[in-house]
């Protein structure tokens, strides 16, 4: 049920939305329903602390004290504010066409920058079945990537994209807008961790370098099994060790090569710590403790995708 709303152009700008059966109430703040657990802030809490702390100490610094695991999510007390008020302009910002039209020439450098990944995405969009279902869970949707690259592809699927960042969402409604996609795409604020949906809902579960970079895979694996219909898919991809901890690479965005060895052994404990997979071994294992079959791997350079079948 929704209550409390403002519309804008047919959509409910502002608002609460009540789950009928729990009572539970969960906000719509900027467009966007905001369905994370209780006391879970909707941000990218490693990217925006290190980026807090690389401001504060520099990169040296900062990258062992998250080792150390000294940068933690922000818990939110009783009765706070979801989201302060520069995440809320830095939301507007980013859903605008400007953002969209500096954003994309600075996508098109990096992407020359990195090289040519056309192998790796057509390997990711064949396991991930996408092409033959109905129902697709774009999980961790960042700035967008995979859910355009779908969305374009075939625009009658109807695809949910999940991410905890309501500035990065917010980015993802502009660039919606800016391409004039409409199509069936819906755009949930939620935790991996804890997915806001029920059980066997979904066809297919992917995630373009977005869960295998996830704290917590192993519990993010679980949630993907139970949200898919027997049957279903789940196909994830990301960067495995020698990309993590090559110092031509970076952590979460941050080049590390100015950490000694020791530095460098802190760091690898603390990924390992946080679940973060940091081979590909291990996040096949992972597919198949939580119940996946018929694991497929697909390797290039330094990066992976790993599908299988509920
Ligand atoms: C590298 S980006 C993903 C790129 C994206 N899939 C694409 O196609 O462009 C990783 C995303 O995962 C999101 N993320 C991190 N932890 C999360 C969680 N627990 N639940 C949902 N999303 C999460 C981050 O906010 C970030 O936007």
């Amino acid at each position: 049920m929704l209550r409390d709303f403002s519309f804008e152009r047919g959509e409910a700008r502002e608002g609460v939305l009540m789950c009928e059966k729990c009572g539970r109430e969960y906000p719509i703040i900027g467009f966007l329903p905001i369905l994370t657990p209780r006391r879970v802030k909707p941000y990218d809490w490693i990217s925006v602390e290190l980026t807090k702390a690389e401001e504060r100490y520099g990169l040296k610094e900062a990258i062992p004290r998250l080792a150390k695991g000294e940068l933690k999510p922000v818990e939110l007390k009783p009765g706070e504010l979801l989201l302060t008020q520069e995440e809320l302009r830095e939301g507007e910002r980013r859903d605008s066409r400007e953002y969209w039209e500096n954003r994309l020439k600075r996508i098109r450098e990096e992407r020359v920058a990195s090289g040519d990944l056309s192998e790796l995405w057509d390997a990711f969009v064949a396991m991930s079945r996408a092409e033959m279902i109905e129902k697709v869970l774009d999980a961790g949707t960042g700035l967008g990537a995979m859910l355009m690259y779908i969305t374009r592809k075939w625009p009658d699927k109807i695809l949910l994209a999940l991410d905890i960042s309501y500035v990065n969402l917010r980015a993802v409604r502009g660039k919606l807008r800016y391409f004039r996609i409409g199509g069936n795409v819906h755009l949930v604020v939620g935790d991996a961790l804890n997915m806001p949906f029920r059980d066997s809902v979904f066809d297919v579960v992917e995630s373009w370098f977005g869960l295998g970079n996830m704290v917590g895979f192993r519990r993010v694996m679980g949630q993907a099994h139970r949200v898919l219909r027997p049957g279903g898919y789940l196909a994830v991809s990301g960067a495995w060790e020698k990309a993590y901890l090559n110092p031509r690479y970076s952590v979460f965005g941050k080049v590390v090569d100015a950490l000694t060895s020791q530095e460098y052994e802190e760091l690898t404990g603390f990924l390992r710590r946080t679940e973060l997979m940091l081979r590909v071994d291990e996040v096949v294992e992972a597919f198949r403790g939580v119940g996946f079959h018929d694991t497929e791997v697909f390797e290039k350079s330094d990066f992976y995708v790993v599908a299988g079948r509920k």
